[in-house]
């Protein structure tokens, strides 16, 4: 069984919400065991402070290093001494269920709150703790993430949810999002429930659902889809790499014409023309066919490669697309099931590829 603990101001504001529903069933039948702890009960001075003025001036206080280090000491001392330490802090990683799965499979958990302007952070690298946000913006303190954290973590162990149907086949497990639900009535102010739901008829359900899955993954969350694979290959087929400068066609420039049009304009050095010639070259002996968005008009349509290609043209263009940071000339990798269509953008995780 789990054991987290959780290092607050506020016990009495965790308890409330972990003592109810789901979660507070599961701490009453054992199947997880979650701990509260006050920090100020471990403050040394006689006033019970915590916090104090931050050095170098500025508005708020800070939690200090000592009541924080000697809680989660005392709690590991309790525990494990081992215990994965959590920082729950705008400055994290941001919470995927990726990482949920990897933190249910721990024994014990540390979870930190901050509060006020956060923590010193000498503790917090004495602790060597693992930062973790819930997202990009700021609340006033560690709780509302924390308990976040713990419940997700929680319906992952085993007698939590009636079985593990209840979490596998959730919105995020897989990497997808969840097919849409429907419950009684049939029809509601005119609304159907799709008929395949009626039939009982088992595979052509789960077809339905898988499909759905993708169907909805990709009308909400087409960034989702980057990462999946269909068969082993990935899900979207196409990518296509563009400037953000928009060409006389009216469309953005793809990005070895945008690189082009950079090289003409005396914008490279001369070790970057070389380069950029150099890889031009590869280009014009190796480009796999386009696939056009616009059979019409091939001249101003945006180009798509498929993406079993891409993986070689990613390598190739990353020399120029290094130049194109260098001079501060921004594009996107765009990866799509229907060229013409974005189904993901991002400037970052080419790397990744
Ligand atoms: C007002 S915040 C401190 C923000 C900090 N001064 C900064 O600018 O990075 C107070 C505490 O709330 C918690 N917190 C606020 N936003 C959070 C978020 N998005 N994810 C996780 N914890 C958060 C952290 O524990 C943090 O120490």
């Amino acid at each position: 069984m789990i054991r987290i603990d959780i290092a607050t101001l506020f016990p009495d504001m965790c308890e409330s919400v972990l003592g109810e529903s789901i979660i507070g069933r599961a701490r009453s039948a054992g199947h997880i065991d979650i701990v509260c702890h006050n920090i100020r009960d471990y403050t040394e001075n006689k006033h019970n402070r915590v916090d104090d003025k931050p050095y170098g001036g500025g508005t708020g206080m800070v939690m200090q290093a000592q009541p924080v280090y000697d809680c989660i000491e005392d709690i590991k001392s309790k525990t494990s001494l081992d215990a994965r330490v959590i920082y729950m802090s705008p400055q994290g990683k941001v919470l995927t269920q990726q990482k949920v799965k990897e933190l249910a499979e721990l024994s014990n958990i540390i979870i930190l709150c901050g509060h006020y302007e956060g923590v010193d952070q000498r503790v917090l690298d004495e602790l060597c703790a693992e930062e973790i946000s819930v997202g990009d913006y700021v609340l006033t303190g560690g709780e509302l993430p924390a308990l976040i954290l713990a419940d997700a973590i929680s319906r992952l162990q085993e007698g939590v949810l009636p079985n593990s149907d209840a979490y596998t086949l959730e919105s995020h497990y897989n990497g997808l999002l969840e097919h849409p639900q429907y419950s009684r009535p049939e029809v509601w102010r005119g609304r159907e429930v799709p008929q395949v739901l009626l039939t009982g008829h088992h595979d052509n359900i789960q077809k339905w659902q898988e499909e759905m899955s993708l169907a909805v993954t990709e009308k909400k969350r087409p960034d989702l889809l980057y990462n999946h694979r269909k068969n082993g290959k990935p899900y979207a087929q196409y990518v296509r790499i563009q400037g953000r400068e928009i060409s006389k066609s009216g469309k953005p420039f793809d990005i070895m014409a945008y690189a082009r049009k950079l090289c003409h304009s005396r914008v490279f050095t001369n070790r970057e023309v070389k380069q950029f010639k150099r890889i031009e070259e590869w280009f014009k002996q190796n480009l796999p066919d386009p696939v056009f968005d616009d059979a019409e008009y091939k001249k101003s349509a945006v180009i798509y490669y498929k993406s079993a290609a891409a993986v070689n043209i990613l390598e190739m263009l990353m020399p120029v697309l290094d130049i194109l940071t260098e001079h501060n000339a921004d594009f996107d990798i765009i990866f799509t099931n229907t060229p013409g269509k974005i189904v993901y953008e991002d400037d970052v995780r080419i790397a990744v590829i």
